[in-house]
């Protein structure tokens, strides 16, 4: 049987050192356990307008499809910010999550032990969080019309339409339950049913979805800016959280401080089974390309390579190797090994982004 296939899409930034560190652990795995991948790379983002004067060339675009799964780094930079929007950076990225279909966006966020003391919150409410937030990725504001810019009388105007019909819902949701009852068995549905009828209808379609197919699963609602705040509050109250695409945007960056830092954070893109059986599937961190420190070997690589640690299991079939990888992970920070964006009260050892990688190996091979 041919090797599963994957696409490395590196892109911008903080993106190819990142990367890099999991062509190192993707290389382990093959020399060590004897599973070989298809490897193949090509651009996205910034590189990819500079090589080809589009974020996503067409091409790229065929690949990703055809491949059993597309690891993807981070898109965007200073650089790009003047160009027409159509061009910048994060359109190459929007268009292969539109184009894939990959509705349900898996964003864990876990806090290690070591770490515990390390987010902005009290230690007693983050240690030992284990939540799930699954963010519907492929409509929504993000993509709804009409949308532009355009003058009305003497002035401009900005549009965006926030729209989700019924099968958007319950397909995400249906992702939501299901992942619910491998982990907690509890999901909590946030919208604004109070002041937007895309939130009614959100709420409605997760309801009927709930009765009749998953009535074994704890459900609960809650209005999306309270859900900030419990989020905050008392994070460990939640299990799974299931969102539109803005909401979980931003909930899933507010959830990355509980972990200790947006650097740690992981991220899956799933759509539909593939003829293979295997779900259409893009693996990233949840952070972006951090102009601040790229090219400097600060960058914190554990949230690609626990991104490479959810291919493993989501696409892969191989949950042992990722629970392995990320028992890697855990052990290397134990032992307080820490990229500059983890350097917080305990002191730890300072370490660059290639140590950090070659450190989890040894964990690994150990
Ligand atoms: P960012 O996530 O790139 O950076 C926010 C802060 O977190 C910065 O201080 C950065 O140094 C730090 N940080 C992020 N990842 C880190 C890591 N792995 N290790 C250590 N520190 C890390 O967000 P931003 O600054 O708002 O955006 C920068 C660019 O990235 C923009 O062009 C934005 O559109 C893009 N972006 C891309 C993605 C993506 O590719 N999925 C996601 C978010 C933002
Ligand atoms: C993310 C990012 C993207 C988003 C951008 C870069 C398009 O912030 O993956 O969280 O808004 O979805
Ligand atoms: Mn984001």
């Amino acid at each position: 049987m041919a090797n599963p296939s994957i696409l490395i899409l590196a892109g911008d930034g903080i993106g190819p050192e990142v990367m890099s560190e999991v062509k190192k652990i993707i290389s382990w795995f093959g020399d060590n356990r004897g599973l070989h991948f298809d490897l193949s790379e090509d651009l996205v983002g910034g590189c990819a307008y500079d090589a080809h004067g589009t974020p996503l060339h067409d091409d790229t675009m065929a690949k990703a499809q055809e491949v059993d799964a597309v690891l993807l780094g981070a898109v965007g930079g200073p650089k790009y910010d003047a160009l027409d929007f159509s061009l910048k950076p994060e359109r190459g990225l929007l268009r292969l999550r539109k184009e894939m279909d990959l509705f349900s966006n898996l964003r864990p966020a876990q806090c290690f032990d070591a770490l515990a003391d390390f987010s902005s919150l009290k230690k007693d409410i983050v240690a030992g969080l284990d939540i799930m937030i699954v963010r519907e990725l492929t409509s929504g504001v993000y993509f709804g019309e009409p949308r532009g810019i355009h003058t009305e009388g003497n002035e401009r105007v900005g549009i965006n339409t926030q729209r989700y019909t019924e099968s958007e819902i319950a397909r995400v949701a249906r992702s939501a339950f299901e992942l619910a009852r491998k982990r907690g068995n509890k999901v909590c549905s946030m919208e604004k049913a109070n002041v937007m009828e895309s939130g009614i209808l959100w709420r409605d379609v997760v309801t009927e979805i709930h009765a009749k197919e998953y009535p074994d699963v704890e459900l609960s609602h809650m209005y999306a800016d309270n859900g900030a705040m419990q989020l905050v509050r008392n994070p460990k109250q939640f299990d799974v959280i299931v969102t539109d695409n803005l909401f979980g945007d931003l909930l899933s960056d507010a959830a990355a401080m509980l972990t200790g830092s947006l650097g740690m954070l992981p991220s899956a893109s799933l759509g539909a089974p593939m003829a293979n059986g295997r779900p259409k599937a893009l693996y990233e961190p949840v952070h972006g390309s951090a102009p601040d420190i790229a090219g400097q070997g600060k960058a914190n690589p554990i949230a690609c390579i626990l991104s490479f640690a959810m291919a493993l299991r989501y696409s892969f079939d191989l949950g042992t190797e990722a629970d392995q990888l990320e028992a890697a992970v855990e052990k290397v920070l134990a032992d307080g090994l820490r990229t500059g964006d983890l350097m917080g009260p305990d002191g730890g050892t300072p370490v660059s982004t290639s140590e950090m990688g070659d450190a989890i190996i040894a964990a690994l091979a150990a």
